[in-house]
């Protein structure tokens, strides 16, 4: 019945934005007040509104507002959709963070991140001593046991309004009906047919009968992939945990080379962890928590801008560029040394203290860039860890990101990911599920970089049952107690300093989203010592930070982020998808 009263047409009344710019430094430099792109587009929006990179998938979510569910509804009736028409970047067989603000204040935390797989062990990926860089990356060694799928009935079930079963059916639908192909789609189709072509299942689902790509405006149906959300939303998770798909996932490792069993899927389970708390200049600052480093690495970023707010001219400026890119080595510095699953690992929970943050924050010079950086000795205790203390062995010691919001309260911040694109390359035959990459983002071996240049320690190493540390950053912000802001990005590592960067030009400047999405990004990550800047941070600035010391490199893009925000003046939402994408922000 549900279903069929949702059959109705969006109405969305769209108005053009106005930029408008408190920062001078920023105004002078930019011109964003250029022409309305479609995915940029505002309210006004009363009663609830979505921000996703498909625009699909935003009318799902506003599909599910106007059935009568809520933000958590709207966010899982995306997420199931963009398994469907982004399923490069997301889907049932990878993992997720969902950051709930529920109606009655609480916060929560909903874990989905893959789990290794029992036969999993420390050194999988080393072979004579020297890391096979591939292995973690594609095929059968490369997936972690997926979670979202239990993420998303879990936030739907516990803290939504409408049948999980219902949102499954609507994404079926688009997976049955098909949907006409982007030029993005196309185009990384193309770049990697010949790795498609070595799995036949993934092939039979990406690629033309012929074996040739989709070309942009071709209508792509997957039918295996809406059985499969058919045969979810009739027989519950137990089909895809428990049964037919466990076990046709576990005959194909078997013929493959791959160690996931059926015994991985039944062991798998989702978390409901402690949130981050920080404060930013009188916002509370809400992330995700370890095996996330987002949350802690944001607030660490944001503390780091806030103690030395008086040492840096206007938002965009060179000494502003200056700061943030050292306080983002010192992050991603500690970052590399005490991060992991604290369910193996315990990660100090005073990396966000304070009085550890000033003695970071004194670490950096005005003048140079430093080239030395080492992770810091945060204060210690023996309440101080985040996981159990006990397990501390030495006491020394390509994703996508959506944002929802409803007018009761309820607010989402829901980051899921396969890893990078196509996850692991291997879909399960006859189900059109890809499985996931995840288990690059471990570290394979200490001190080698990872798909994403990252390195990392012990902390971070591969484990039974251990979930894969994670860059992925959902966010929400409260003013006074109340919910003003969601956000959260993909792009591995950029995450946490895409999210940094809206949030500061959200809060100091005050932006509209699309114009703090705008804003030109960079990303440093400690290792390597590079400074990547976006072709759009203003040339003189390029030259300025050069000067400083500053090895650029100077990339057309850094990520996609999605924010939705509450105005209070004006008491409508504002919603964007990332200007440098095609995704669209919907409301109603
Ligand atoms: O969890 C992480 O940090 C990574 N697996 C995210 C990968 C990602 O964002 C790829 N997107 N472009």
């Amino acid at each position: 019945m549900k279903y069929l009263l949702n059959r109705v047409s969006f109405t969305i009344g769209w108005v053009s934005v106005l930029a408008a710019f408190s920062s001078t430094a920023f105004a002078e430099r930019q011109d964003l007040q250029s022409s309305v792109d479609r995915q940029t587009l505002m309210g006004p929006w009363k009663k609830g509104a979505m921000a996703t990179v498909h625009p699909l998938a935003s009318q799902m979510g506003v599909r599910a507002l106007q059935a009568g569910g809520n933000a958590v509804d709207a966010a899982i009736a995306s997420a199931l959709t963009l398994g469907v028409v982004d399923s490069h970047n997301s889907g049932i067989g990878g993992g997720c963070f969902i950051l709930i603000r529920r109606e009655c204040g609480e916060i929560i935390a909903l874990d989905g991140r893959e789990m290794a797989p029992a036969a999993a062990h420390r050194d999988m990926y080393i072979i004579d001593g020297e890391l096979d860089p591939m292995a973690s990356r594609e095929g059968a060694l490369a997936p972690g046991v997926p979670g979202a799928l239990m993420a998303y009935h879990g936030a739907v079930s516990r803290y939504g309004r409408l049948d999980f079963s219902d949102l499954l059916l609507w994404a079926a639908e688009v997976a049955e009906n098909g949907f006409p192909v982007d030029a993005g789609f196309a185009a990384r189709t193309a770049a990697e047919k010949e790795t498609i072509l070595k799995y036949p299942a993934t092939a039979a689902i990406l690629l033309r009968p012929d074996g040739e790509p989709y070309v942009e405006g071709d209508i792509l149906k997957q039918p295996d992939l809406a059985k499969t959300y058919r045969s979810i939303a009739d027989q519950g998770l137990n089909w895809f945990y428990r049964g037919p798909f466990a076990e046709a996932t576990e005959s194909w490792m078997k013929e493959n080379g791959g160690i996931m069993i059926r015994q991985d899927f039944a062991n798998y389970h989702i978390r409901i962890r402690n949130p981050v708390r920080s404060n930013y200049k009188g916002y509370e600052i809400i992330g995700f928590p370890p095996p996330s480093s987002g949350g802690i690495h944001v607030a660490q970023i944001l503390d780091l801008m806030e103690i030395h707010s008086s040492s840096y001219k206007a938002t965009g400026s060179t000494s502003w560029y200056h700061y943030l890119a050292e306080s983002m080595k010192l992050a991603f510095a500690d970052r590399a040394h005490w991060l992991g699953d604290p369910d193996y690992y315990p990660v100090p929970s005073k990396l966000k203290d304070e009085s550890y943050l000033k003695s970071r924050a004194a670490l950096i010079d005005p003048n140079q860039a430093s080239t030395d950086v080492a992770h810091g000795i945060p204060p210690e205790s023996d309440s101080d860890w985040i996981g159990d203390p006990s397990h501390f062995p030495g006491a020394s010691k390509h994703t996508t990101h959506l944002s929802a919001a409803d007018r009761d309260g309820v607010w989402v911040a829901l980051t899921t990911t396969l890893n990078t694109w196509y996850g692991s390359m291997v879909a399960v035959p006859g189900t059109g599920v890809l499985l996931n990459n995840q288990m690059d983002d471990f570290s394979a071996q200490p001190g080698k970089p990872n798909y994403f240049g990252l390195i990392g320690a012990e902390a971070n190493a591969v484990q039974p049952g251990k979930r894969p540390l994670s860059s992925m950053s959902p966010t929400i912000v409260l003013k006074d107690g109340e919910p003003m802001l969601s956000v959260g990005a993909a792009g591995g590592p950029t995450i946490i300093t895409q999210v940094a960067q809206a949030l500061l030009w959200s809060l100091d400047e005050n932006l509209p989203p699309v114009q703090a999405l705008k804003a030109p990004r960079i990303h440093h990550q400690w290792k390597p010592e590079r400074l990547k800047v976006e072709s759009s941070v203003p040339e003189a600035v390029k030259e300025d930070l050069k000067n400083l010391g500053h090895d650029l490199q100077v990339v057309s893009r850094l990520g996609a982020t999605q924010l939705i925000r509450w105005n209070p003046e004006s008491q409508v939402f504002e919603a964007t998808a990332d200007p440098r994408g095609n995704g669209k922000a919907m409301g109603w």
